[in-house]
């Protein structure tokens, strides 16, 4: 059995910040964000909390696959940024939606954390151990971030999104993933801390580790860059997303990406990309995706799926 995405919804909060306004705050300008990143705006919370946005994005993420709450058996919650500690996002969302019949907990992987969070999904369901699940990314990285910290503020938004899977038969499920714990100095935050990057280090890191990562997965597959139609990268600076897609020789047209929108919202960046994705029409029962993450830890990933 593999888990198939049935539905996506999404939920980012409707006060934004642009890069104008974000130059009122720092010292920093909308030329060098956009240039250096392609960030254009953000969207930050004003009311809402990380459990108010996985929930509404869970509830429209059921809607769109016409799965009821009560037939989802598992909720996995992705997030570094829960407004709580305890009780988890994950049964905060249960509570809120009705999945009474649902197992809930959260993980976290950072930016790495949805696709984590989906190759979880995935072996819960070849295991035959769930066959309904609800996995969300949601963050509210407003408030982990040092407003005076050019370095960092400029680059990350709130936000959620979901994804709803039901197992079946066939399909197309495949990873590579690694951590390495003795990189985690580029990029740290301690409790009621603010997020710390080293940001070349962070950036090297990403460009080359993700880059042999998909070639790693596109080996273990028999496959190359020609047969895959979209990857779908965590969007983190655009540049990023660029040098992949050089070093893996593929026309950046097959990158979709919507950080220019977000900003970086760590593990709520992949499912807020599909559902855009799902929603304009781009995608196509069969197409090929390669779902990369990457963040603190050090951790990455990557993941093929069949749409
Ligand atoms: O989710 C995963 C986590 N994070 C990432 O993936 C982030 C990875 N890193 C990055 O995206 C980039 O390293 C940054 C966007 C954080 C920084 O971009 P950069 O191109 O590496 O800039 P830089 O730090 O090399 O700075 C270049 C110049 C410096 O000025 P001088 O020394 O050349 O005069 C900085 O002081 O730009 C200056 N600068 C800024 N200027 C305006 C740095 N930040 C800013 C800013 N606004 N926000």
């Amino acid at each position: 059995m593999i888990g198939k995405i049935y539905g996506t919804g999404i939920y980012a909060p409707s006060n934004i910040m642009d890069n104008h306004t974000l130059a009122q705050k720092v010292d920093t300008n909308d030329t060098w964000i956009r240039e250096r990143t392609g960030i254009v705006r953000r969207h930050i919370i004003e009311d809402d909390t990380t459990v108010s946005m996985a929930s509404k994005a869970a509830k429209e993420a059921l809607e769109t696959s016409q799965v009821r709450a009560e037939e989802v058996d598992f909720t996995l919650v992705s997030t570094i940024s829960s407004n709580i500690i305890l009780p988890c996002v994950a049964c905060e969302v249960q509570k809120e939606i009705g999945a009474v019949n649902a197992t809930c907990f959260d993980l976290n992987a950072a930016c790495t954390g949805f696709l984590f969070a989906y190759n979880t999904a995935q072996a819960y369901i070849a295991s035959k151990i769930f066959q309904t699940v609800l996995i969300i990314g949601a963050e509210t990285l407003s408030g982990m971030v040092d407003w005076t910290d050019r370095n960092t503020c400029i680059l990350f938004g709130d936000g959620a999104g979901a994804v709803v899977l039901k197992g079946e038969e066939g399909g197309l499920f495949s990873t590579v993933t690694h951590s390495s714990g003795k990189q985690g100095a580029a990029l740290t935050c301690v409790p009621g801390g603010y997020i710390k990057m080293d940001g070349h280090a962070v950036f090297r890191f990403a460009v080359k580790e993700v880059s042999q990562c998909i070639q790693e997965l596109l080996e273990k597959e028999n496959l190359s860059s020609e047969d895959i139609d979209y990857f779908v990268l965590h969007q983190a600076n655009r540049r990023i997303v660029e040098s992949v897609a050089k070093r893996l020789e593929t026309d950046l047209e097959k990158f979709p990406m919507n950080l220019q929108e977000y900003g970086n919202t760590s593990s709520a960046s992949i499912p807020l990309l599909l559902n855009q994705m799902n929603r304009s029409g781009l995608l196509k029962k069969g197409n090929k995706i390669v779902m990369a993450g990457f963040g603190a830890g050090l951790s990455w990933g990557a993941s093929l799926l069949e749409w």
